[in-house]
């Protein structure tokens, strides 16, 4: 509460304004369409789980768990956690309800609120919305393709690939986790020996997340990291032939993608194939959305061994980076009416509401200039208006013209206004 008495939403949240409302629709659909045409099935999880599955999930090093997790105890005194990402709980899902006994891959998307306990910041928000989708239960390169291409056609489709917004695409790998262990042994050699040049940030996590040391914004780190050796340089052959093939399927498809060698993503469960879609005209909070493989994960929470993966886009930032501006609602047929004759207008707005139009009046006893100036403000096509010498006609507000005449019962009036539109 502020110091006057009055509430206002919690720091780092927003109310979503109806304004807004539509954009974030078309996003929404846009999202469903594309998931309905490649086999996509919707699925929606508690916003809260067990602490334990993120920890365990997300990974312990990882800022998120360390310092962004919303955390509480419920009355029984177990620890949950407002979910900070959706992977995780897709995965508890299909474990906990035996989705790898259906044909694989299951291929999974899903829209809603996620929670971080974040410096709030234009395009960062402690309560933000993702749109996401998970390929479980496949190691093919083709499913590695299927996923880009999906987020790719989505985000071009919304309007983020126009000139100017800056989109690109970065792609790379992260190896399997045998080839990430002999690369990571070289690096956290190279950290060592290069300790001096390095942010205390970094120092103090050269054993438990050297690769982070890519991620930092410090001017010393950024000039050692700029010779280290890089995961890109040192995959096994399989690694690298399936990161081969990857490139191969969307180079066919003509998605267009820069390598980037270091590329580092927030969550310790990635695995090969990993990818990030930025926005230059965002700034600072350039990442739109963000994925990759997890090819160890279902079995670290408990399922078989199961290769996946997935990809999340943040709805905030498409919005920021589409520039939506707020848009007011319309309807078809505004109806003004003398006050002896409101109870008619009431009905003939129900009738036209009913042949599946969209119609409106004034619930607020304005007289009858202020509804005419109200069907002006409404982005009606049509007004009907109802005269206190018991005339009815039908205005073309947009195209102009004459008022047609349309005298009869509510019925025939609100026929007379179907039939023109
Ligand atoms: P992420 O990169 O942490 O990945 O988040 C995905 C997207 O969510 C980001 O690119 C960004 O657009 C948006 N986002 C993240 N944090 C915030 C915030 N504080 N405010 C506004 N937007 C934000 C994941 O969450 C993974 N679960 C993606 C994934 C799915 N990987 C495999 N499957």
């Amino acid at each position: 509460m502020s110091g006057g008495g009055k509430f206002q939403a919690p720091r780092g949240t927003l109310d979503q304004l109806p304004g807004e409302a539509a954009a974030r629709a078309r996003i929404y659909m846009a999202m469903a369409d594309l998931a309905a045409r490649r086999g996509y099935e919707l699925i929606a999880t508690p916003a809260f789980e067990d602490t334990e599955l993120f920890s365990r999930g997300v990974g312990g090093s990882t800022d998120i768990v360390q310092k962004e997790m919303f955390t509480f105890s419920d009355q029984g005194g177990r620890s949950l956690t407002l979910r900070p990402e959706g992977t995780a709980p897709v995965v508890r899902a299909y474990i906990e309800h035996g989705m790898h006994k259906l044909p694989q891959p299951v291929k999974l998307w899903y829209w809603g609120p996620f929670f971080r306990h974040e410096r709030p910041q234009a395009g960062r928000y402690r309560q933000f919305h993702q749109a996401g989708a998970e390929l479980i239960g496949s190691d093919s390169p083709l499913v590695d393709a299927e996923a880009i291409i999906y987020l790719d056609q989505l985000l071009r489709g919304l309007g983020l690939g126009s000139e100017g917004k800056g989109l690109r695409l970065r792609l790379g790998s992260l190896g399997s986790p045998a080839s990430r262990a002999s690369y990571r042994g070289l690096l956290v050699e190279y950290l060592n020996t290069h300790r001096a040049g390095l942010s205390p940030e970094v120092v103090a996590r050269i054993d438990t997340n050297p690769l982070r040391a890519f991620d930092s914004d410090d001017p010393g780190t950024r000039e050692v990291m700029a010779g280290a050796p890089v995961m890109l340089d040192h995959l096994d052959d399989a690694d690298a032939a399936h990161f081969a093939e990857v490139r191969a399927l969307l180079d066919a498809a003509d998605v267009e993608y820069e390598l980037d060698a270091a590329l580092v993503r927030g969550l310790d469960y990635y695995t090969r194939t990993v990818f990030e879609f930025t926005c230059d005209s965002l700034g600072a909070q350039s990442g739109v959305a963000g994925g990759g493989r997890y090819d160890g994960l279902v079995e670290l929470l408990g399922g078989p061994p199961t290769p996946a993966i997935g990809w999340a886009a943040g709805i905030e930032r498409i919005l920021l980076a589409l520039g939506t501006e707020p848009e007011e609602s319309s309807v078809d047929v505004f109806v003004v009416a003398a006050d002896e004759r409101r109870a008619e207008a009431f009905a003939i707005v129900e009738k036209i509401r009913a042949a599946g139009n969209s119609a409106d009046l004034d619930l607020a006893g304005r007289g009858f200039k202020g509804q005419m100036k109200q069907s002006g403000r409404s982005g009606a096509k049509l007004a009907v208006i109802l005269a206190e010498d018991g005339t009815a006609r039908i205005r073309d507000i947009a195209g102009g013209g004459d008022d047609e005449s349309a005298d009869g019962s509510v019925g025939d009036i609100a026929a007379a206004v179907s039939a023109r539109l």
